[in-house]
């Protein structure tokens, strides 16, 4: 075999796992359509199919750029079933790489993340600059034709966007803008690459990783699952915003009399990241950006949850925090309020999100259906059933609004009361 640059092996898409008429359910207005079918929760055949199609297929969230920032710093990112080297060279360039060696094949980096002079497998001893070039390795100046330029790493297309390192294995992705779609505008006032991480904390939840991302569209489930949110940032509050490209983008309003989320509402004396207007001092922005990234920018922080995708009911989310790094200098700089805040939420929405796992396998579980405060889920859903179907139709999608919801809610409590007072 002579040797050339090497495009990594891209497995045949299967036929899709899910057929058009079980997800033609899905594709209807939001007020007449069910749920995804139960068996997308489940089945180890469309798991593999959302991995190879959407998760090889196209950006995915990778971690952030503040983890790679000097030559040789790294982190590793799980994608789509690979560990992907995320590295800065020597020539101040960001890279991605598959962590595999081009010998025979062992994984090269074993450290989550660190600082290396250059990559050095731990088999045989091979060594690759961080560039991603093969030094000559020892006893092969006797193979016929073998360049040890034509095997380096294998690289990966990479971007990044406010400090967020996106990864396309397909390297044939839309330009990562277009993916973003509306948020780019939205969120170029702020330079959020600038913030630092306080605190992260892995969590291992035993659910598909779509129902992690449905259960962060909504808050219908609020006012139970979460009273310490709902007291902040009522249910019903805020608006969607718009949502082209990969994205489903809103944002709730925080009552006047508090600052932010956190345990006490308040922001502990940290002012509003810089860019804000005075219409942001009383938001929470909220995006999901296809397939994995879930993004919730608050007055005073940024706060991001990474989904990766385990087993077909077992997810790994990530979620960090992020401040201004003036504040995290400050003696009495203090984020535990709203770490310990977002923190029980996580674990509250974790909790319902393995009880739908459990109730989704049941025999008994059929499609159910959307109120009208969850049309971004329905949104979501039609992502994730436009991309089974896979017949080029794009769903449009519509949003029933929070007030118009909560005016019907209004409504029918009139007609009930008004019944019962014609009764009496
Ligand atoms: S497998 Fe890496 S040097 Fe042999
Ligand atoms: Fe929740």
């Amino acid at each position: 075999m002579v040797d050339a640059p090497v495009q990594p092996r891209q497995r045949p898409l299967p036929e899709s796992p899910v057929s058009a008429e079980e997800v033609a359910n899905v594709r209807a207005p939001t007020l007449e359509a069910h749920v995804l079918p139960p068996r997308v929760y489940h089945d180890p055949a469309v798991f593999a199919y959302e991995r190879d199609a959407w998760f090889a297929g196209g950006w995915v969230s990778a971690g952030r750029e503040e983890d790679a920032l000097q030559p040789g710093q790294y982190f590793l990112a799980p994608v789509a079933g690979e560990t992907i080297i995320i590295a800065r060279g020597n020539d101040g360039m960001l890279r991605g790489f598959y962590n595999v060696c081009r010998h025979r094949g062992a994984a090269i980096v074993e450290e989550p993340a660190g600082t290396l002079p250059r990559f050095q497998c731990p088999y045989h001893a091979w060594v690759y600059d961080l560039e991603g070039r093969l030094r000559q390795p020892r006893h092969t100046e006797l193979l016929v034709d073998f360049d040890p330029d034509a095997w380096g790493l294998i690289p990966v297309r990479i971007a990044v966007w406010q400090g967020i390192v996106f990864v396309d294995l397909s390297g044939t992705a839309e330009p990562l803008h277009e993916h973003l779609g509306p948020i780019v505008d939205e969120f170029a006032r702020f330079d959020l690459g600038a913030l630092r991480r306080a605190r992260r904390i892995d969590y291992d939840v035993k659910a598909n990783w779509k129902a992690l991302v449905e259960n962060f569209l909504e808050c219908y489930h609020c006012p139970g699952v979460h009273p310490q949110l709902n007291r902040i940032t009522p249910y019903d509050s805020g608006s969607y915003l718009p949502s082209d490209g990969g994205t489903m983008n809103s944002y709730m309003e925080v009552l006047p009399e508090f600052e932010t989320l956190s345990m006490t509402g308040a922001a502990d004396g940290r002012p509003p990241i810089a860019g804000m207007t005075a219409a942001d001092h009383n938001r929470v922005y909220y995006s999901v950006i296809w397939p994995n990234q879930l993004y919730s920018l608050h007055p005073d922080y940024l706060m991001l949850h990474w989904i990766a995708p385990l087993e077909p009911g077992r997810t790994m989310v990530r979620c960090e925090w992020f401040f201004d790094p003036v504040e995290m200098a400050k003696p009495d700089f203090n984020p535990e309020e709203a770490i310990a805040f977002w923190d029980l939420t996580n674990r509250q929405d974790w909790h319902v999100c393995e009880l739908q796992q459990r109730g989704t396998a049941s025999r008994a579980c059929t499609q159910g259906r959307y109120s009208s405060l969850e049309s971004s889920v329905h949104g979501f859903d039609l992502m994730v059933a436009d991309r089974y179907a896979n017949d080029g139709i794009i769903t449009p999608q519509e949003r029933v609004s929070k007030q118009e919801s909560s005016a019907a809610v209004r409504a029918r409590a009139r007609r009930m009361a008004q019944g019962r007072s014609a009764a009496d």
